[in-house]
């Protein structure tokens, strides 16, 4: 009997954007140094850091740029980014190897697998999902990484407490993600004024964000906090 073709719906294509020749050197250099390659069990974070420190997941960073600024800024926190664009893996490769940062991580691979299979319950302490790739026509919507399963996944591996922030410049977006989260009972939703307070919840301008307001978006930031 032919076995029915089963396809998962990714929140991504492989784009072909160009991989310049040091990137592609960084991808194949860098990589043993800053990369953890993909596996389906549980990372020991303290042994990919070298210590114990709180732990910020950067989810679908692009060219890094947030996710350095970031990581420079806050040497006592360690920041784990999973991107699956090899121009932008190779980007931040090098501006990690030129800032000597050592508190980044990358996996190059599906965060929805990686959150799934990779991250220990409670192990997180925040989690950055910026710009998320909008798949605005209806019949795409389902690829919006931001789905009720993912969102599940995600409070799985936070600390009580630890905080959630997405960040869109697509109106219909923020909606989409305003339902799924209240739907979501492990969540609260924060205002801006209870955000403030917050640590995690520092956000360096992206590339993303400033192409959006170029076209004439208007950014909205959503903050979510683990209920116990
Ligand atoms: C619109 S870009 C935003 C990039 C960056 N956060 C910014 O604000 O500039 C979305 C990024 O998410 C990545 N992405 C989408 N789905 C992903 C997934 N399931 N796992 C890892 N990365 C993903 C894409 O490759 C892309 O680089």
């Amino acid at each position: 009997m032919t076995q029915p073709h089963h396809r998962t719906v990714r929140s991504f294509v492989q784009r072909a954007g160009r991989t310049t020749a040091a990137q592609k050197r960084a991808l194949r250099n860098l990589i043993p140094r800053f990369g953890i390659p993909f596996r389906e069990c549980a990372l020991d974070l303290d042994l990919e850091f070298g210590r114990r420190a709180p732990v910020v997941l950067d989810i679908g960073f692009g060219d890094g740029s947030a996710l350095l600024t970031l990581a420079a800024n806050h040497p006592a926190n360690d920041y784990l980014g999973i991107e699956v664009h090899d121009p932008g893996i190779g980007h931040l490769l090098l501006q990690l190897e030129r800032a000597g940062l050592d508190n980044v991580r990358i996996i190059p691979h599906d965060a929805v697998e990686v959150v799934k299979h990779m991250l220990s319950p409670r192990r997180v302490d925040a989690v950055n999902l910026f710009f998320p790739d909008p798949w605005p026509k209806k019949r795409h919507n389902k690829r919006r990484i931001v789905q009720p399963g993912f969102v599940h996944d995600i409070a799985r591996v936070l600390k009580p407490k630890g905080t959630f922030h997405i960040a869109t410049d697509w109106a219909d977006y923020a909606e989409h993600v305003a339902l799924v989260m209240d739907d979501c009972e492990q969540f609260e939703a924060l205002s801006p004024q209870q955000a403030s307070s917050e640590p995690f919840f520092d956000r360096p301008t992206t590339k993303f964000e400033r192409r959006g307001i170029a076209l004439g978006h208007t950014v909205t930031d959503l903050h979510f906090r683990r209920t116990n």
